[in-house]
């Protein structure tokens, strides 16, 4: 498993600014039919954010709030403060690690990890919508279940060799998945799109072909 965080802007903040953080899984190995355009590949990724909900209830606005934030991008810090706290929907800075440059890989380096993966069924399409990712589910109607556990032991969480062979050599995809998982409604949908976009203008801008693990690469 290779397992990736990371923050939504997509310029280069100190960790001190407040913006939502991503967490991305990638399980290698997972046999069985994929879903459209994941073909051929044996990976199945969770790519996954700090939050109960997502900022928009479908793609269409979801376009018009990245307009706006497309206008704060490469502006001065306070401002993109304000808009990644209204983004997550918190004005609180909360920050896991501490608020030092370089806390994760202090942490990492010392204690590992330990996460328990839950999920909610969906037992009411009414009161938990798929097409409208702005809605809260109700716990009272369907409390999380857990699913999996993940143990990673201490480790270096980060080295030049690391970034090449996984931020510039992979790509985390909610579509990179069985079609048990295939992703649902219009923000899943434009997902789809817009990561494979992505992903092929990385590889063209840094030169490093991105392709689907089938086994760990030897990492230092
Ligand atoms: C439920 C909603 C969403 C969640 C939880 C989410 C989460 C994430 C996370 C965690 C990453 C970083 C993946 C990594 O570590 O490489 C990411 C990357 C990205 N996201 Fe999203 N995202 C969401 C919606 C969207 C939408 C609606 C779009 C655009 C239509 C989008 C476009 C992208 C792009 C282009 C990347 C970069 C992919 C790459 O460089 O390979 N995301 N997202």
């Amino acid at each position: 498993m290779v397992l990736r965080f990371s923050t939504v802007p997509g310029d280069l903040l100190d960790e001190t600014v407040s913006t939502p953080r991503g967490l991305a899984l990638k399980l290698l190995g997972v046999p069985g039919e994929r879903a459209d355009g994941a073909e051929g590949a044996t990976t199945q990724d969770f790519v996954l954010v700090n939050g109960p909900v997502f900022g928009a209830p479908d793609a269409k606005h979801f376009l018009k709030m990245l307009t706006l934030l497309a206008t704060t991008t490469d502006k001065v810090e306070p401002l993109k403060k304000a808009v990644s706290a209204v983004a997550r929907g918190s004005e609180k800075v909360i920050e896991a690690f501490g608020g030092k440059s370089g806390a994760v890989i202090a942490h990492f380096a010392q204690h590992g990890g330990e996460w328990e993966l839950r999920v909610q069924l969906c037992t009411d399409l009414a009161s938990m919508p798929v097409k409208d990712a702005s809605v809260e589910w109700p716990q009272a109607q369907s409390p999380y279940v857990s699913v999996a556990r993940i143990r990673v032991p201490a480790q270096l969480a980060w080295s030049t060799q690391r970034a090449l062979a996984i931020d510039d050599g992979m790509a985390f995809n909610p579509w990179h998945a069985l079609a048990a998982h295939r992703p649902l409604g219009s923000i899943m949908r434009a997902r789809k799109v817009a990561y494979a976009a992505m992903a092929k203008l990385r590889a063209q801008q840094n030169r490093q072909p991105i392709s689907e693990p089938v086994a760990l690469p030897a990492l230092a």
